[in-house]
């Protein structure tokens, strides 16, 4: 299938795969660079992102926004999204069901922009993303090769928000994250 934004948001709006298109006031699909080198993947919409429809706009989104700054990553020059694009009650954890009937919003999306870094904000992305008994205490900031992708996880903003100790490692792994990036701008640039 000769797949393309609109028809994918259109698809993504009109969702009623889980019970969570009950509840939520948007989907919150994404928002950046269609040709980002970076997609950064969260794990859900919270409160102000459902009312917005835009990810990543809350407290959470604020602090992420920080650390963009502090490595000079433009945040329109990345993709945010989500691994689910509707908020789950109360900020829940999604559960697997909810994740098997969204996933593959978010793999046409990796599709279409073709990125050469993910990022996996938080344990909830990383294990969909990497592997099930992903560690994210143990294993942030490391690299990993899937397919035509790096891949790394981080700590999740609200997480820090919760645990400023961590912020000293968030800082080390997202200034990992922009050396990466200069490099695979180097080997792409003559
Ligand atoms: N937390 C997430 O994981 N995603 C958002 O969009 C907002 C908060």
């Amino acid at each position: 299938m000769n797949d393309s934004w609109n028809q994918l948001f259109e698809e993504c709006s009109a969702c009623t795969a889980c019970e969570l298109h009950k509840t939520r006031t948007n989907c919150v699909f994404g928002t950046g660079s269609r040709t980002a080198d970076i997609l950064f993947v969260g794990e859900a919409p919270g409160e102000n992102e459902d009312k917005t429809g835009t990810p990543f706009v809350g407290r959470a989104g604020q602090l992420l926004d920080k650390y963009l700054f502090a490595v000079d990553i433009p945040r329109e020059s990345v993709y945010i999204a989500n691994i689910l694009k509707c908020r789950p009650p109360k900020n829940r954890d999604p559960l697997p069901a909810e994740e098997d009937a969204c996933i593959e919003f978010l793999r046409r999306q990796v599709r279409l922009i073709q990125p050469k870094i993910i990022v996996c904000l938080g344990r909830i992305s990383a294990m969909r993303l990497l592997k099930p008994d992903f560690k994210i205490t143990k294993e942030h900031g490391e690299w990993f090769e899937k397919g035509n992708f790096l891949i790394t996880a981080v700590y999740h903003p609200a997480l820090l928000l919760r645990d400023p100790r961590k912020k000293e490692d968030m800082l080390v792994d997202m200034k990992k994250i922009k050396e990466r990036l200069d490099q695979i701008k180097e080997k792409t640039t003559v």
